[in-house]
């Protein structure tokens, strides 16, 4: 199985796609993905309609402010909240933090998942959202959050930049940085194992130390 890091970091949001299908199969376990992600609760406020028909693909597309690529991806995967469900067990928080929070979750799995798997995603979040409501018969208390456009990329893109993570984190409170983060974020477990290592190997001389001078003092007394 691959590096789940690999597999974080070699995704891309991809603009154009091939006119590939995809099997079933494959769509299957990009909405399972979706179904594992972690919400507040375990309440899973959401739905997954998938889009196959070119028409409706297209309209989703000129809702998607003139998205029109997206139109040519196998499927979009229309990630939608029920926030009443949300709001029902926290409130107002749930209503509109957590519930955004959910399907943020959701659609991330999903494009996760659909890299492993060889194939490209685009995270469509600017949409006429009454537009693709009315278009697919979202009804009123529903919230269509995000499209995933899913399929084959047509092009291998270059990784945008990510801002370093010493400029990112802090450590114990806000802005308050060290001068290695990396360092301690890399692997722990490698430094703690090295330092094992250092201390054994030294105190393996320091026996052989003590050993020789032992057995120099005894050979002079001899
Ligand atoms: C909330 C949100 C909305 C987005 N909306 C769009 C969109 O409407 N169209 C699009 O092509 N990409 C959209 N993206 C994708 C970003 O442009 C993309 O993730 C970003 O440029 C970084 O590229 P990467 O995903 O390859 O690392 C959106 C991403 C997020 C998280």
């Amino acid at each position: 199985m691959a590096d789940i890091l690999e597999v974080i970091k070699s995704r891309r949001n991809v603009t154009q796609f091939l006119p590939k299908f995809v099997s079933w199969e494959n769509i299957s376990r990009v909405l399972d993905a979706g179904r594992h992600a972690p919400s507040c609760g375990n309440i899973q406020n959401w739905k997954f309609i998938v889009v196959l028909k070119p028409e409706m693909k297209q309209e989703i597309a000129a809702a998607s402010y003139d998205q029109y690529e997206i139109a040519a991806a196998f499927a979009l995967i229309v990630v939608c909240a029920e926030p009443e469900k949300a709001e029902r067990y926290y409130g107002e928080k749930g209503k509109t933090f957590y519930s955004v929070q959910n399907c943020a979750a959701a659609a991330q799995n999903m494009l996760l998942e659909a890299h492993a798997l060889g194939l490209a995603t685009r995270w469509v979040g600017a949409f006429d959202e009454a537009k693709v409501k009315e278009l697919l018969k979202i009804p009123e208390e529903v919230e269509a959050h995000t499209i995933i456009a899913l399929g084959y990329a047509k092009d291998v893109l270059a990784k945008p930049p990510k801002y370093p993570l010493e400029t990112l984190v802090y450590f114990g409170a806000w802005r308050a940085k060290i001068a290695d983060p990396a360092k301690y974020l890399n692997d722990i477990a490698t430094i703690l194992a090295r330092k094992a290592h250092s201390t054994s190997e030294a105190i393996k001389k320091g026996q052989e130390y003590v050993v020789e001078k032992v057995k120099e003092v005894v050979g002079k007394k001899e």
